[in-house]
């Protein structure tokens, strides 16, 4: 048990998710896997129903969109896009430049002259961006680019094709591409486990505001910051005070702010799924009231919707040992609401109502 506080909330009214945010000018969605739109369909259903913006949970990252040079791959990203226009929905653009998720060929296409390199990246980002610009409201234009645990180079991480090829000047380049084409949407940089009460957590924080503070110094447009916000409650502790300072830097700094990937581990947890659920609610609604508390926040994105489809249940790191599925979703395996949904709606319905910018 956490011993975090969690009163079951008992709605009056019946709103979906999208509906609370929408009343609040928020954001409020989730990545969604394209395969599954229009063949499953109570999943198809939830994303309609519950969500407001849509981000591709992989659809949209290198190793799908050009699995070999020069080949372009659009049809799974596509799919979402033509289901979000169909529904009225935002859509964000995840993921431009990322040390992950590359295709195999790109390392060694990176071992020609420092123009050509860049050249890949530009490239890359000028092709998406020209396809998809007019319909994103964001992108994470570049994904996890620190890591303080490998030690040197200001923290930044080091296994990454890109910081090799270019060095922390691919993050620039990345962003003044993204620039020429983007039009309104924002431009952000997106990462992970900044949030909790933890020594790693804090140097994560203190790394992260260091880039900005160089990145700001440079020019660089950067126009905000993404929370990926994958809790693990039961091994990093989460304090509201630490989280709102970090937030409060971040607005220091001009940025627009979102919770890109929100969702809950619930790997060292209790045995009991109804012990688990409250505490992943307590911690949901303690994580998303003090984010939507920030003026600079414009709401959240679950990394998915559905138990049934989370990344969480598949990675060695978070799954369960009894080999059920992680509950860090909203809706459970059944597709059933947890009481982790009624503490997103609490959260949306407790969040100050956003001016219209
Ligand atoms: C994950 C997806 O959920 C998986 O389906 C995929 O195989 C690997 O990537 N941080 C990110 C996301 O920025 O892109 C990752 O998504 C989860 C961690």
């Amino acid at each position: 048990m956490l011993g975090l506080p969690w009163p079951r909330h008992g709605f009056a009214d019946s709103r979906s998710l999208r509906e609370r945010a929408d009343a609040k000018g928020l954001v409020f969605g989730c990545a969604v896997k394209s395969p599954q739109l229009g063949t499953d369909m109570p999943y198809t259903d939830l994303i309609a129903t519950q969500a407001n913006m849509l981000v591709h949970e992989y659809e949209l990252k290198r190793k799908n969109v050009e699995p070999s040079p020069g080949q372009y791959v659009f049809a799974g990203a596509d799919k979402a896009m033509n289901f979000a226009a169909d529904n009225g929905q935002a859509v964000r653009g995840h993921t431009l430049c990322w040390f992950q998720a590359n295709p195999d060929w790109l390392e060694d296409a990176l071992m020609v002259p420092v123009a050509q390199r860049e050249q890949l990246l530009i490239s890359y980002i000028d092709r998406v961006i020209d396809r998809y610009g007019s319909r994103m409201q964001s992108w994470d234009v570049v994904n996890e680019v620190i890591e303080p645990q490998q030690a040197d180079w200001n923290g930044m991480r080091t296994d990454n094709p890109w910081w090799r090829a270019l060095g922390e000047r691919h993050i620039d380049i990345a962003f003044h591409a993204a620039k020429e084409k983007a039009g309104e949407a924002k431009l952000y940089l997106n990462d992970y486990s900044v949030e909790n009460d933890v020594r790693w957590n804090e140097d994560r924080r203190n790394t992260t505001l260091r880039l900005l503070e160089r990145l700001k110094k440079r020019d660089v447009p950067i126009e905000g910051y993404g929370i990926q916000g994958h809790l693990k409650p039961y091994r990093d502790r989460f304090e509201p005070e630490v989280f709102a300072k970090f937030l409060r830097e971040l607005e220091g700094f001009g940025l627009q702010v979102m919770v890109t990937e929100f969702d809950v581990a619930d790997v060292d947890g209790p045995a009991d799924p109804a012990e688990r659920d409250a505490d992943i609610a307590a911690v949901t609604k303690s994580f998303l009231d003090t984010a939507l508390d920030s003026p600079a926040c414009a709401g959240v994105l679950c990394w998915g919707i559905t138990d049934e489809y989370s990344w969480l249940s598949d990675l060695e790191k978070y799954k369960r040992a009894d080999g059920t599925k992680t509950r860090g979703l909203p809706y459970d395996d059944q597709y059933r609401p947890k009481p982790m949904w009624d503490a997103i709606a609490a959260a949306l319905d407790a969040a100050p109502a956003r001016v219209p910018t």
